[in-house]
């Protein structure tokens, strides 16, 4: 694929997406690795001489400011103030519209301007024509870099949408070295190969794990999601909410699927429980019983765990096994973390995937180098392994 540090773009408006989605904790930003891992590429570009601008969403909201000030960039501007200094130019009040025409036109070489977030408008995830062209039109690109891999499974407007409108779109360097990380990983991993899925958004993973079972040899399931699993087999998840308790039905088509193939799937077997998954709540680890939710997994399921990534040669990580950001419902999680980073110690291929996740390795005081690869993509990185045709790559000049 093409390598865009080959490329002349001095003096040209190019308009770079980037995944700026970075977990919040209030205002703050708590994990700043997308960021950091965009800094090369926003370098290169304005070492070379663009007219840069940066374009992101934020959360999911869909609806303008004041409704969605929560999902402003705000705090991702002045991240990128503290590393570009004087050449970070600011945050347009909108991602398209005259007033972004305007300051785009005064900004020179080597400056940088960040675009507010994309899902203000719904044309964005609706993957709207009407949008992808105002934003081409306001931002007055020449050309369209795409470096966001976190959302490049994503067919939306600022992804894909958006290289109907500008003469060429290539794809990044970040997007370039995720996407050949991954696929040099996972293609023909070396054995066995345990896929460890924990987390929320069960809505997109309930699939993403039917598909796994014929990849992987062994599956361990944590996090949220395990409950809906645990509730289609009948365990007592107490008052734990069950995400798209319609579809208990299809995690016991799973479970069947994967005995079949003779492939093993890891459920917790203990859980940290309370009344309130807050800080302070009063912890149990019985079988969850009414008014009570599940947390964590419990110390036997970390064991479980443990002993099922004895001998793996290749481990892909995607999702917190419990609210790990609340401290008496981390110790499940960051024993994995622990886990997996021994596991690379021994010569195993361990790759991250996921803003989640690479918070809770780092709050589990691991570091970057513990690990094969971590993915700035959660969702992004589970659709590549699981071989999916990406969108975001599809749509550029020269796709990956
Ligand atoms: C992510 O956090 O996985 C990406 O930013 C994509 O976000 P989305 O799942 O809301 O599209």
């Amino acid at each position: 694929t093409l390598d865009i540090s080959k490329l002349d773009f001095n003096g040209q408006r190019v308009l770079m997406r980037a995944d700026f989605n970075v977990p919040l904790s209030g205002k703050q930003i708590a994990d700043d690795t997308r960021i950091r891992a965009t800094v090369p590429t926003i370098d290169l570009l304005r070492k070379g001489g663009a007219i840069l601008i940066l374009a992101s969403h934020m959360g999911r909201c869909g609806s303008a400011l004041p409704h969605c000030g929560q999902s402003s960039l705000a705090p991702v501007a002045a991240a990128l103030k503290d590393i570009l200094g004087d050449a970070f130019v600011g945050l347009a009040e909108d991602c398209i519209g005259d007033a972004v025409s305007a300051r785009i036109g005064t900004m020179k070489p080597g400056q940088v301007l960040l675009l507010e977030n994309t899902r203000f408008h719904k044309g964005d995830t609706q993957n709207d024509d009407a949008f992808a062209e105002a934003l081409a039109k306001s931002t007055g690109a020449e050309v369209f870099i795409m470096d966001a891999f976190g959302v490049s499974h994503r067919n939306q407007a600022s992804v894909t949408g958006i290289t109907k409108f500008v003469p060429k779109s290539y794809p990044g360097p970040l997007v370039r070295k995720e996407v050949l990380c991954l696929a040099r990983s996972i293609d023909v991993p070396k054995r066995p190969f345990v896929v460890v899925l924990g987390g929320a958004k069960v809505v997109d993973k309930l699939h993403i794990i039917s598909i796994l079972i014929d990849k992987a040899d062994k599956l361990i399931i944590g996090g949220k999601m395990a409950f809906t699993f645990l509730k289609a087999k009948g365990v007592s998840v107490g008052d734990t909410e069950i995400e798209e308790a319609h579809r208990v039905e299809e995690a016991l088509e799973m479970e069947r699927k994967a005995a079949e193939l003779h492939k093993e799937l890891y459920l917790p077997i203990d859980q940290v429980v309370a009344e309130e998954l807050e800080q302070g709540a009063q912890t149990k680890i019985p079988i969850i019983s009414n008014g009570f939710h599940g947390g964590d997994i419990g110390p036997a399921s970390q064991q479980l765990f443990a002993d099922a990534l004895a001998d793996a040669g290749t481990i892909f990580w995607n999702g917190p096994l419990g609210k790990f950001e609340v401290p008496e419902f981390s110790k499940g999680t960051y024993a994995m973390a622990k886990a997996i980073a021994a596991a690379t110690k021994r010569g195993a291929i361990t790759i991250i995937g996921g803003g989640d996740s690479v918070s809770a390795v780092k709050a589990a005081g691991c570091a970057h180098e513990d690990f094969t690869h971590i993915s700035t993509g959660g969702g992004a990185s589970l659709e590549l392994i699981e071989g999916n045709k990406m969108p975001g790559l599809r749509a550029l000049t020269l796709g990956v």
